[in-house]
């Protein structure tokens, strides 16, 4: 049998509307070991191509319905990328030089022997091999710039959306979708890449059947679908466009499944290769190298920030008066971020610089944290380096970049007479000025060594004071309505009866 590099039988499509030309050269081919299927003009031969892929396709220019060169044009049109050799009569020599300049390989004049016919089949079977290992280096080089970005770049959603688009390139697919479960964090869920169609990526989630593409693809790993089979995982609702070809691999491990990277054809029904499939498998792999990354870094961020966390309250429960401060900073600073409908990682960020806003205590000496009367001016001075101790212990963790500067500029006052910068208004981070008023509200409503807890009304009216002055007044404005409306537990002991609840 005639095989390519492959190992797999070179498929040519013979075309011609007479029969006895099909019947002869069908025979002749089949004999010389290729896979061969006869269309009888080019509205047939054009069913065949859009069905299945064929390494040659053997046509005649003269033909009723749909001609070569017609058969030729719309084979380009629509990107299907067979290897055309054109049967010729003496006088449509021009005709086939025209097919020629429209990407036809070759061509042989009628009469012909059939030897001739299998020479000029053998050298294009080898140029197409030649086209296939030039794809297979351009693969290996789009594999080769995703490894490198694994690991050159930091950047999880950038290295994602470079897989995509290589995955749309090597597929020659019209959409590419990573759809991920839902306990994958909210920005990497869906991620789409499609060309010039008008469809949105919402458009498309809500027309698949997502659950069972998951169910299946967690129990066979791959599915490669044309035709009526794609209506397996349809949702139902209606779509602008028709999904011809479809093909999804898992990505994940055998025990944790993280979701699917999907391609599809709207604009040709060939079916995807099963070469194409395992390129797609391999991008699916490395889309689960950089999750399952992402995971381990997280475990490890989490136990470092819990440690971090420890000490905080390690630190504030040597004293009865500091006792869960950070943590209620926190609480209170996550309610005044929520409010402000600020977006949710910002929301986050706060509330954890909340917990770790005071770590630079510790490198502050302990009677001094703790004086029932007052601090003297050297105590003062070395107190206030807290903010900068605090900044410069978090400062190797890079994941934590975003949280330091409000840590740095927690007692930042708004009219520039803070420490350690004296930083003024909206210079001061957004974090930091919500921290502040949060650290001064629970100092103001905890006991502390030298007063009692004050009672809601002189809250309220101290943050009114200092509108504009210590605090942000668009931040006293927003806690006043919380006070207002109950949603900031005033007392200590109210609070924790709140944080139980
Ligand atoms: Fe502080």
């Amino acid at each position: 049998m005639q095989y390519d590099e492959m190992k797999q039988p070179v498929s040519i499509l013979v075309v011609d509307d007479e029969s006895s030309i099909r019947d002869l050269l069908k025979e002749y081919l089949s004999l010389e070991g290729y896979k061969v299927d006869t269309a009888e003009d080019g509205n047939d031969a054009y069913t065949y191509l859009r069905k299945s892929y064929y390494d040659i396709v053997l046509t005649d220019l003269e033909m009723p319905g749909m001609n070569g060169i017609e058969l030729l044009e719309k084979a380009n049109t629509e990107g299907l990328n067979h290897k055309f050799i054109i049967l010729t009569g003496f006088g449509t020599v021009e005709t086939a030089i025209m097919a020629l300049k429209l990407g036809a390989i070759d061509y042989i004049l009628k009469p012909f022997k059939l030897e001739e016919l299998g020479f000029i089949i053998k050298k294009a079977v080898h140029r197409r091999r030649l086209e296939e290992e030039n794809i297979q280096l351009r693969e290996a080089l789009s594999l080769y710039q995703i490894s490198e970005a694994m690991i050159l770049n930091n950047n999880i959603r950038a290295v994602l959306d470079l897989i995509l688009e290589k995955a749309m390139h090597e597929l020659d697919a019209d959409i590419v979708i990573l759809s991920l479960k839902e306990t994958i964090s909210k920005p990497l869920i869906t991620r789409v890449l499609k060309s010039s169609m008008d469809i949105t990526a919402d458009e498309l989630e809500s027309a698949l059947n997502k659950e069972k593409i998951f169910k299946r693809l967690e129990s066979e790993r791959y599915m490669n679908l044309t035709g009526r089979q794609i209506d397996q995982i349809r949702s139902g609702s209606a779509m602008g466009f028709d999904i011809r070809s479809y093909l999804s691999v898992a990505v994940g491990l055998r025990d944790r499944f993280y979701g699917a990277l999907c391609a599809f054809r709207v604009k040709s029904d060939m079916p995807f290769t099963d070469a194409q499939r395992k390129l797609t498998t391999i991008f699916g792999e490395r889309i689960t190298t950089l999750l399952e990354v992402k995971r381990s870094d997280e475990g490890l961020q989490h136990a470092i920030i819990e440690s971090i966390e420890s000490l905080v309250k390690a630190l504030e429960a040597k004293d009865p008066f500091t006792k869960g401060h950070s943590e209620r900073v926190s609480v209170y600073a996550h309610i005044v971020a929520e409010r402000l409908k600020l977006d949710a990682k910002t929301v986050l960020n706060v509330t954890q610089a909340g917990r770790l806003h005071d770590i630079g205590k510790i490198g502050i000496r302990y009677d001094a944290l703790t004086k029932k009367d007052g601090l003297d001016k050297e105590e003062y001075e070395q107190f206030k380096l807290h903010p900068g101790i605090g900044a410069n212990i978090l400062k190797p963790m890079s994941f934590l970049a975003d949280i330091i500067p409000m840590i740095l500029h927690h007692h930042e006052r708004y009219d520039g007479k803070g420490y350690p910068d004296g930083l003024e208004g909206e210079n001061i981070p957004l974090g930091a000025r919500i921290l502040a008023i949060c650290d001064s509200f629970d100092v103001m409503t905890s006991d502390r060594p030298y007063r009692s807890t004050l009672p809601k009304e002189k809250v309220k009216s101290e943050l009114r004071s200092n509108s504009g002055t210590q605090f942000d007044p668009k931040l006293v404005t927003a806690m006043l309505l919380l006070l207002e409306e109950g949603e900031i537990p005033l007392m200590k002991d109210t609070f924790e009866t709140h944080t139980k609840a």
